[in-house]
């Protein structure tokens, strides 16, 4: 099976990036640990701060993979590329999030994502992404 990650802008940054919210531990640490729990799934991971380059990512792995793991970060409020991009791949996204979207500020309760994804999983810090992965094991 052939997953794939991807983060949006700012994701880079988790571990440094308001720990209170997003917790101190790095991505690249939790990936680690992810891939060797997880050793008979092929994970990939990407991340990018630039929307272009997230939408060419959906396109470019969006008919092959079995499942993508989507956290678009502040792109989910705002996006209609990546909205369309997902609902235009015929590979499952699920979209997760770090933090509790719906109680933080208002502007983050829309989601461009949710309409177009298979799944949410929303605000079990970085256990989302496990969460994720296993729905499509
Ligand atoms: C986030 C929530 C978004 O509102 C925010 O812009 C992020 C991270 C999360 O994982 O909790 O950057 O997607």
């Amino acid at each position: 099976m052939k997953i794939i990650i991807i983060n949006g802008p700012n994701l880079n940054l988790l571990g440094q990036r308001e720990p209170e919210i997003y917790g101190s531990l790095s991505f690249d640490t939790f990936i680690k640990g992810l891939k060797r729990k997880y050793t008979s799934t092929d994970i990939q991971y990407f991340q990018s701060n630039i929307e272009g380059e997230l939408i060419n990512k959906l396109q470019e792995v969006g008919f092959s993979y079995d499942g993508i793991i989507l956290n678009a970060a502040a792109y989910t409020h705002t996006s209609i590329g990546i909205g369309d991009a997902v609902k235009a791949i015929t590979t499952p996204v699920i979209e997760v999030h770090i933090s509790n979207t719906f109680s933080r500020e208002s502007f983050r309760h829309q989601s461009f994502i949710s309409p177009n994804a298979k799944g949410v999983i929303i605000g079990f810090g970085l256990k989302s992404y496990e969460l994720a992965l296993q729905s499509f094991l």
